[in-house]
Formats: structure tokens, sequence, C-alpha cells
């Protein structure tokens, strides 16, 4: 998979005539909704959990000094919450550049808190991709996040405001806790 996704993603035609579709999110897509949406709910997604485990070149790091930023790892019996939009489908012009450094449109089925489910969209980066930097132990990656900035600001603004926002719906995420919790210790750069 080439790093930049914009034209693979361009092609997908599942939602095609569709007067609006449902996006998951699950990382800055949470705490960073800065585009147009038609409504916007709680979520989760079965059989994924969020993981540190993707490398950002674009926005909170550089090709040569990549952040680290979440992805999803497929984990038998695992539920991952997090926040989703109703939007209009011309929207994915925006968000196919905004997560284009290795992230894939991929159809999946979100359930409610009324207990109803939609089929709809995530942003998946597979570790086939040129960006993934997949696991380590939680001190390095708590220490790589310290250390990188790039052009939308500093790595460790992205773990604080996830865990923030995660807190706030009141989803528990013990990988991404235990990472606040060692970024905490370590000193800025
Ligand atoms: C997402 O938030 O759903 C995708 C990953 C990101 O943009 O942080």
């Amino acid at each position: 998979m080439s790093l930049d996704t914009t034209a693979h993603n361009r092609r997908m035609t599942h939602f095609d005539g569709h007067e609006s579709v449902w996006l998951f999110g699950y990382g800055s897509l949470i705490w960073k909704a800065d585009f147009d949406y038609l409504e916007r709910r709680p979520a989760s997604i079965r059989g994924w959990t969020r993981r540190f485990w993707q490398g950002s070149h674009d926005h909170r790091g550089t090709p040569d000094a990549p952040g680290r930023v979440v992805t999803l790892v497929p984990e038998e019996g695992a539920t991952c919450h997090g926040m989703a939009y109703r939007i209009s489908p011309a929207l994915f012009a925006q968000l196919d550049h905004r997560e284009k450094n290795g992230y894939l449109r991929v159809v999946t089925e979100m359930r409610f808190d009324d207990g109803t489910a939609r089929e709809g969209v995530v942003y998946l980066a597979g570790e086939d991709n040129e960006a993934y930097l997949g696991p380590a132990a939680e001190r390095d990656i708590a220490r790589q996040i310290a250390d990188s900035h790039g052009p939308s600001g500093p790595n460790r603004d992205y773990l604080l405001n996830l865990a923030a926002a995660l807190r706030e719906l009141g989803f528990g995420d013990a990988h991404v806790f235990s990472l606040e919790r060692e970024l905490l210790t370590l000193a800025p750069t």
C-alpha cells in the first residue's frame, strides 16, 4: 500500500448514491471534528482495538521523525468505543486528505447506545501501509510521542486530547490511559 492513500480511497463506490453516510471515528476524529456533520452519536465497533501503532508523517511528526497516532488492530471479542458522524458523502474528499497517511476507508458496522446498528465507514491503517510502526513497549511509545512534533502540533496533544475525550465520554481504554500516564512522567522536549 502506497503512503498516500487518497487516490485509493476515492475509488470506493460502496456508498454511491447515498444521501448521507455514517463515519466511525476512534482517534482524532473523536476530539477534532473540524468538519461539517449532520449528526453525531457515541458508537462502538466490535472485533477491533485501538492502538498507537500508526506512524504520522504529516500531522504529528515528519517523514524523518514520525509521530505515533492510533489505528485499529483486529482482536477477537474486543469493542472499540468512539464517535459516529453522519456526513454528506461530499465530505470524503476533505477527510481522505486528512487521513491520507496510510488510512483506507473500510466498510464497518457500528452500534449505537440504543442498541441499533448502521453500516458505515471507518478509516483504518493496516499493517501493510508504509507508515505503519506496529507494537513497541509502552514506555518507548510514550517517549516517541513526547519527542514528536508535526504540522498539526505536538504529538503529545493528540494523546492527551484523545484520553480526555474518552474519559469525558465515559469510555475505558487501558492502552490509551496507560500511555497517558507514561507520557505525563516524561519531560516534553
Ligand atoms: C480516526 O480518528 O477515526 C482515525 C485516526 C485519526 O485520524 O486519528
